[in-house]
């Protein structure tokens, strides 16, 4: 692919495709034309790129005519009726929904984990994992190369834009009612958050997860490229608005000392450690907010099992965790 692309973002009035937008413009990213596509409700509507504004579009197969770039963020349904249809139209699709990420001919790809894997798309289609993921593995990166990770606990501390500008507005909503007095509405959020925590995705009844922690499971093996990796994982949606923490406990095959994992973390790209619990000094949701990086603190070995070690991982979940991760993909394409 050569430079000056037609880039189509579709989910343009999301919190997703709203930040998409943002970090284009602010990684001058080289387009020609960015369109902004969203459902009939939108058409219009106008959302910034920069100091300009783009008009909406509604979804039809006309939209993708000479697009070189389809980034999807409109939830899986969408992404399987127009995905397809963008990468018939001669557009490379780079997916932010869960619709392709485990199909095998579909790659998965953070770029500072397997961007190689980016060059073999028979269906044309690139999936962002999901982006609990996606921040957990570019952590989880450097420690695998050098020790092999061969178990995962994890519990995720989840901000509300992780579900949408509705959910925020929800959470909003029931933050006045409780500072008011009055009754609180649970609309999309389905229970109250404001002041409380949920696990509300959906529930896979065989096992007893959500699906939110089996796509930590199936997504981690698929980018690292290693199916013995055994995850446990606890997803949990907090009342912050963005930036997603997880509590980490990791085993490796080979020793990995938390001095070694700090001088490999500090090494890594799109990391930064953040670590002087001493002095007070951890990451947390607010601090990464708007930031490229994952941020890493409290390397330690784990107390309750000796050889192992625990983290503390936070990451701007609309940014790492989807709108930029998609935005390196198509970097790399060009
Ligand atoms: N939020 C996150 O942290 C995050 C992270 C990783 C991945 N994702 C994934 O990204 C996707 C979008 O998430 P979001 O949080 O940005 O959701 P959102 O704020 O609810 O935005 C949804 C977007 O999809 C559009 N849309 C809905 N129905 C459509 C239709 N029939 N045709 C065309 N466009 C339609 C909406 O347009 P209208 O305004 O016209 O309805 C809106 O632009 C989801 O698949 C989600 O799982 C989200």
């Amino acid at each position: 692919m050569t430079a000056g692309k037609k880039v189509a973002v579709v989910g343009a009035t999301g919190v997703v495709g709203q930040e998409m937008l943002r970090v284009l413009h602010q990684r001058g990213f080289p387009a020609r034309e960015v369109i902004a596509v969203a459902s009939e409700r939108s058409a219009g509507r106008k959302v910034a790129f920069g100091d300009r504004e783009l008009e909406v579009r509604a979804i039809c197969p006309e939209v993708f005519e000479g697009v070189d770039i389809a980034l999807f963020s409109a939830g899986a349904d969408i992404s399987l009726e127009w995905g397809p249809v963008a990468a018939a139209a001669g557009a490379v699709v780079i997916d932010n929904s869960s619709a392709f990420r485990m199909d095998d001919d579909v790659p998965l790809v953070v770029p500072e984990c397997n961007i190689e894997a980016a060059a073999n798309r028979p269906r044309g289609i690139i999936a962002n994992p999901n982006c609990s993921t996606i921040q957990m593995v570019v952590a989880l990166k450097p420690l695998h190369d050098e020790a092999k990770i061969e178990r995962v606990v994890v519990s995720t501390y989840q901000a509300v834009s992780g579900a949408g500008a509705p959910a925020v507005a929800c959470l909003d909503a029931q933050r006045r009612s409780l500072a008011l007095g009055e009754p609180l509405e649970m609309g999309v959020l389905e229970g109250q958050l404001a002041g409380n925590l949920l696990m509300h995705w959906s529930r896979d009844e065989a096992s007893g997860y959500q699906e939110e922690e089996l796509k930590m499971v199936h997504e981690t093996r698929k980018i690292l490229g290693d199916d013995s990796i055994r995850v446990s994982p606890t997803a949990v949606r907090v009342p912050v608005a963005t930036g997603h923490s997880e509590s980490i406990a990791l085993e490796t095959a080979r020793p990995l000392t938390p001095e070694r994992a700090r001088e490999l973390l500090e090494a890594a790209p799109g990391v930064e450690v953040v670590d002087d619990f001493a002095a007070g000094v951890y990451p947390t949701p607010l601090d990464c907010e708007g930031r490229d990086a994952v941020l890493v603190g409290r390397i330690r070995e784990d107390i309750g099992n000796p050889g192992g070690l625990q983290l503390w991982v936070v990451g701007d979940n609309l940014r790492k965790g989807a709108a930029l991760n998609a935005v390196q993909i198509a970097e790399a394409l060009i």
